[in-house]
Formats: structure tokens, C-alpha cells, sequence
């Protein structure tokens, strides 16, 4: 294991109800500014929820931080927060939301302008935030991490050290979320673990089990939410589940992937595929060409995961990385570029702008561009 400092400063407030302890939680005597997406949060009492708990609290509103939030919209948040001195930021919303606001708490601290920070990829100082998370995925509720759009240049880059002061998580929240939206939240949580732990064998027992543990909760739950969206226990695991795939917890002394994210972003960045669902496009790739590297990995994984035990190890390698392309499946979500209508152009930009970068992602450093063209036509 290698030396590591951990430190995760936000509180959890979980379960049914728990909305209505906002006043609580917020300190007196703030100038506060609420954070807002496109308004799903007035059609499933979100809202109410939240303006309930306010009474009394002056506060003032931006909306319409959209999904993949956009630095373009972001620098008028920051403007508005900056002229009403404002000291402190909720979000109500979506991973989108939330990590709109944690640019916006880094503006509003600073004069560097939001892109400036975002390409910084460190917040040195933000003003404090929390939020009311509606959408399980990110991990955002209870990570440092936030990443940002820049719509002129159809770029997607995240930025760390941005951590909410608390998070309410109240799983009833999720039952106005699609099947397509839970499908994505679903993938996205799976594939943070695999980021952290689809690497070598052998650091770490415990981080390699508590990973594990967070697979198998998202697989044994996913046929169920399909069938009964609205069950509280269900969708408690899935919100609980996506918190733990990326609150730091299941990566101290390790090392981490992040190629696929990497991927993903650029497929977002280009053609507005959805975070969750651009992963399950990706994942499988990055595991077909780095098969040999991931071998050992792959073996525990598909034996502890998907009961692999029978043939070669090529063949059990084989196998894992088809039942994985095939649980996305399973979620509802395509796992092809093809299936997209994405191909050779989109794998020969982004191939191109890796490279132009010298960027080399990946626990080995060595996801190029020139790798990533392999990955991506592996996803054709
Ligand atoms: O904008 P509104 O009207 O609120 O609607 C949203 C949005 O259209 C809607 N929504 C939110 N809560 C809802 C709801 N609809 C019905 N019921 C509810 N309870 O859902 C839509 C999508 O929301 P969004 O916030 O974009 O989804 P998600 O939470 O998946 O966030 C995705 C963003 O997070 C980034 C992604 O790249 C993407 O930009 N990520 C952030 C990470 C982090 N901070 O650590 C890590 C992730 O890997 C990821 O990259
Ligand atoms: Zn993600």
C-alpha cells in the first residue's frame, strides 16, 4: 500500500424527510445563495422541500445551470454572487448542479477567472457550499471534484480540492428520475469503482474487498430498480452506493485508471452523450486493448463479481470484460459508438487532441492517444 493522507470533511445527512433539516445545518447570519438546474426541482417537491426549511432565511436564487454545466453560465452566477456579497451557496440539484456550484464558490473567493481555476485543476480557495443532492452518480455530493464545460470549445475538464460542508441524500427524491437517468447514475457509480480498482492485484485487501462490495450492491440492486423504481430500500442502496463509489474511500494507498473518464469526457464534450452512458461505451474498450496489463485484476473481478471459475485465464479475462459491456446492457444503456451514430471522425479528434496534449492517462501513464484510438474503434 503507499502512503497516503485522507481526509473527507463533508457530513453525510441521510434518509426520508431529512430536506427539512436544512435550517439546522446552515450557520446563522450568511448571505446565501441557492443553485439551481433547469426547474425538475418544482415538479417533484424538491423545491417546497427546500423554501419550507428556509422560512425565515433571506436568500437569493440563480437557476439554469445546465446539464454538463457550462463555464459560459457559471461566470454569471459568479457575477451575481459577487455583487450581493454572497458568503455561502446551497445546490439543489443533479451532479451538474452541484459542480457548477463548486465553481461558482472558487469565482466568487477569487478574481482568477472560472476557466483560469478549472484549468488550474486545484481550487485554492472557495467560499463554503452544501447541497441537497437529487441525483445518485457523481459522487459529488461528498467529493472534492467537479467538472466543467466550455461550450465555445466543446472542452470538459475537471478541477479538485472542493468539498460541500454537508450533503442531504433523501433517496425519495429519486423516484421523479427517468429510467434512462437511472440507468446512467447506475453506470456511472460502477464505473468509478472500476477507475479505482481495475488497476493490479494485490495492494490492497481491503480497498480491493470494500470495491468490491460496491459492485456487487450496484449489480444485485440494478434488476430490481428497473422493475420498482419507487422502492425505498432499492434506491436508499443506490443513492448510499454511488456516495461510496467516490468519496475517497475505496482508493486510500492505491492506484487509479481514469482513462475511461477521460474518454467519456470527450464523448460528452462532442456529442452531448450523457456522462453515465458515455462510460458504458468506453469501460469495455479500455478493458479489451488493456486486457493484459488489467489481467490479473480481471481474473479476481470476474471470479468475485461474476462467479468466472471455468477455462483459461484468457478465456476468463474473455469472459469478465463481456459480462461487464454486457451489465451496461443490462441497465438499458448501448454500448457501441456505432449504436450512436459516432465514428471514425470522433475517434480521430479525440485521438488527436490527446496527443496535441501529451496527455498519457491510466495507473500506467500510458493511455495516449494513440491508445485511445485503439480503445475507441474496439467501441465501434
Ligand atoms: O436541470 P434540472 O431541471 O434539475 O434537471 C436535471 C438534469 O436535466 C435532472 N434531474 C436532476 N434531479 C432530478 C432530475 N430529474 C428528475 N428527478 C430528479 N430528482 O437530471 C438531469 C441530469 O442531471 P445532472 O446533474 O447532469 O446528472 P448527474 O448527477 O449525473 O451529473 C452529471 C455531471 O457530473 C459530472 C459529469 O461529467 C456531468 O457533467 N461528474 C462529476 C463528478 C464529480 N463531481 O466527482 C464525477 C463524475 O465522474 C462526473 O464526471
Ligand atoms: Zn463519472
Amino acid at each position: 500500500m503507499n502512503n497516503f493522507i485522507f481526509q473527507n470533511p463533508t457530513k453525510l445527512v441521510f434518509g426520508k424527510g431529512q430536506i427539512a433539516k436544512l435550517t439546522e445545518l446552515l450557520p446563522d447570519n450568511i448571505n446565501l445563495m441557492l443553485t439551481f438546474g433547469g426547474g425538475s426541482v418544482t415538479k417533484n417537491g424538491v423545491y417546497d422541500q427546500v423554501k419550507e426549511a428556509l422560512k425565515g432565511r433571506n436568500f437569493i436564487e440563480f437557476w439554469g445551470i445546465e446539464p454538463n454545466p457550462r463555464v459560459e453560465t457559471l461566470r454569471k452566477a459568479v457575477k451575481m454572487g459577487k455583487e450581493n456579497n454572497i458568503n455561502y451557496l446551497l445546490a439543489v440539484g443533479g451532479g451538474s448542479v452541484l459542480d457548477g456550484t463548486k465553481l461558482i464558490a472558487a469565482g466568487i473567493a477569487t478574481d482568477t477567472e472560472p476557466w483560469e481555476i478549472v484549468k488550474g485543476g486545484v481550487a485554492k480557495e472557495q467560499i463554503p457550499f452544501a447541497s441537497v443532492m437529487t441525483v445518485p452518480a457523481t459522487g459529488s455530493e461528498m467529493n472534492g471534484a467537479a467538472v466543467i464545460s466550455r461550450e465555445e470549445t466543446q472542452e470538459k475538464y475537471g478541477f479538485f480540492g472542493t468539498y460541500p460542508q454537508f450533503s442531504i441524500l433523501d433517496p425519495e427524491v429519486t423516484y421523479s428520475l427517468s429510467p434512462y437517468q437511472i440507468a446512467c447514475g447506475l453506470a456511472d457509480a460502477f464505473t468509478h469503482v472500476l477507475e479505482q480498482y481495475m488497476t493490479t492485484p494485490g495492494q490492497s485487501r481491503l480497498m480491493d474487498r470494500w470495491a468490491e462490495g460496491v459492485l456487487l450492491s450496484v449489480k444485485e440492486i440494478a434488476p430490481g430498480i428497473k422493475h420498482n423504481p419507487h422502492d425505498y430500500d432499492l434506491m436508499s442502496d443506490y443513492m448510499l452506493s454511488a456516495t461510496l463509489a467516490l468519496n475517497d474511500f475505496i482508493r486510500m494507498g492505491i492506484t487509479q485508471d481514469w482513462a475511461t473518464h477521460q474518454i467519456g469526457h470527450e464523448l460528452t464534450a462532442l456529442h452531448g452523450i450523457t456522462h453515465g452512458h458515455s462510460l458504458a461505451i468506453a469501460m469495455p474498450g479500455t478493458l479489451r486493448i488493456l486486457k493484459e496489463q488489467k489481467k490479473g485484476k480481471l481474473l479476481q473481478y470476474g471470479e468475485r463479481i461474476f462467479n468466472i471459475t471455468e477455462g483459461t485465464e484468457d478465456e476468463r479475462v474473455e469472459k469478465a470484460i463481456e459480462m461487464t459491456e454486457q451489465f451496461y446492457r443490462s441497465l438499458g444503456l448501448t454500448t457501441r459508438l456505432s449504436e450512436e451514430g459516432i465514428g471514425m471522425d470522433t475517434i480521430e479528434t479525440i485521438a488527436s487532441r490527446f496527443n496535441d496534449r501529451g496527455d498519457a492517462f491510466g495507473e500506467n501513464s500510458n493511455v495516449t492517444g494513440d491508445v485511445t484510438r485503439e480503445i475507441l474503434i474496439s467501441c465501434l
